[in-house]
């Protein structure tokens, strides 16, 4: 089928949840991709943060292909070894305790609300059950994964909302220690929000969430399903910050383009979900994590020093272009502020210019394969560049 006809089927018979960019894509390699009539796009979004390793990896297709050969699925009533080695690798890559597996960030949030609201409830008393999360932030589509976020225009006709959560303003520490009561159990942060505009949390603020949580026996669950799996630098971001979170919840990345979810349970609350409270049927699929696994093999120490090396190269070009306010984020997960009204306008002439890019709020957002070549990378930052200089000088 051709661009044009994709459209018109896709748009006749899915509903409308997405306003999708013009553009289809058919196949690609690396950080570039093609339409079906052989346009070329060089990809900064990754699927938005997804394809870790760009698109159709050969050293991931391989195992994944191999587990396909061997068992597809076999339900969580049942071991499968990919399963076990990928919660074995993420405990030791973060030396916390022990994961839950399920398919996407919501549902990885989901499963961080219900361990925290089961430890508030066994160990300060039946109503310690609330949530502290942040303005702006963004946690997911489910009900409960909604109403942890804290923006407004996500809120709209949706109600009733689950009670038991608290908002508090981001970088505020003060109202966080006024929020933080007998009656809560949990703060969910992301250090760096991301649908919110990739905003920075500040480093007293992050440690002043985790003292209060110590103090207060309650749990810090870090949302690191944006910033999570290499995208920052580091394998998780909450590590430049040098926290000890109770609960880290990832998804998007692990997977490499195949859906997986989950939330790593450190000591304090690694064994409050038992049998009957919680469940996925498709939940740490083996083929999945058999994919998981290699992306996590591929991100050692030297693959993420080059990621953040990466991220400081984009920042030095774009910081001399004009036009170029300031960049928030860290390794590649930026996000380029402009003169309001600005981004949408880059990323249309992306598309036309051959490259792809992302918005958050009024930044363009930049979430490259972590892959990505060096001169992929330059060749998408000289597109950038004069679609910036042409749209906003
Ligand atoms: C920080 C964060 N949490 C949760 C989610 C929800 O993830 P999913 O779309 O996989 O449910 C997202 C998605 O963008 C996210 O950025």
């Amino acid at each position: 089928m051709n661009s044009e006809k994709i459209k018109e089927l896709d748009k006749s018979k899915t509903a409308h949840t997405y306003s999708r960019y013009d553009v289809v894509l058919a196949s690609g390699k690396g950080a570039r991709c093609l339409s079906p009539e052989g346009k070329g796009f060089i990809d900064f979004t990754a699927g938005i943060g997804v394809n870790s390793l760009g698109f159709c990896d050969e050293g991931w297709i391989k195992v994944v292909t191999e587990q396909l050969n061997k068992i597809q699925h076999a339900s969580n009533l049942f071991y499968t070894e990919p399963q076990a080695r990928l919660a074995e690798a993420l405990a030791s890559r973060t030396g916390l305790s022990k994961t839950v597996f399920v398919n996407s960030g919501a549902e990885a949030n989901e499963t961080a609300i219900k361990a925290a609201r089961k430890y508030g409830t066994e160990n300060k008393g039946t109503g310690a059950n609330r949530i502290i999360t942040l303005k702006n932030s963004f946690h997911g589509r489910t009900m409960a994964a909604l109403t942890a976020t804290g923006q407004e225009k996500y809120h709209r006709y949706f109600t009733p909302f689950i009670e038991g959560f608290d908002y508090c303003a981001v970088n505020d520490t003060e109202e966080l220690k006024k929020l933080a009561d007998e009656n809560s159990c949990a703060i969910m942060i992301e250090v760096i929000q991301g649908e919110g505009g990739v905003v920075d949390l500040n480093q007293d603020f992050a440690e002043a969430a985790e003292k209060i949580c110590r103090d207060k026996d309650m749990l810090l669950i870090i949302d690191e399903v944006q910033t999570g799996i290499g995208r920052t630098g580091k394998l998780f971001a909450y590590q430049h910050y040098g926290l000890k979170p109770d609960i880290v919840t990832f998804a998007k990345g692990l997977g490499g383009g195949l859906p997986i979810g989950g939330a790593i349970m450190g000591e304090k609350c690694c064994n409050v979900l038992q049998p009957g409270d919680h469940g996925s049927t498709f939940g740490g699929n083996p083929v999945v994590c058999a994919g998981a696994l290699e992306v996590l093999k591929r991100l050692d120490e030297d693959f993420l020093r080059e990621v953040a090396a990466k991220g400081e190269y984009v920042k030095e070009r774009l910081l001399q272009t004009s036009g170029v306010n300031g960049i928030s984020g860290k390794g590649l997960m930026l996000g380029i502020s402009l003169e309001k009204g600005k981004a949408s306008h880059i990323v249309e002439g992306g598309i036309r210019e051959g490259l792809l890019l992302l918005t958050a709020g009024e930044k363009v957002r930049l979430l490259p394969p972590l892959n990505i070549e060096w001169e992929e990378l330059g060749e998408g930052l000289n597109i950038m560049k004069s679609l910036i200089k042409s749209i906003t000088c």
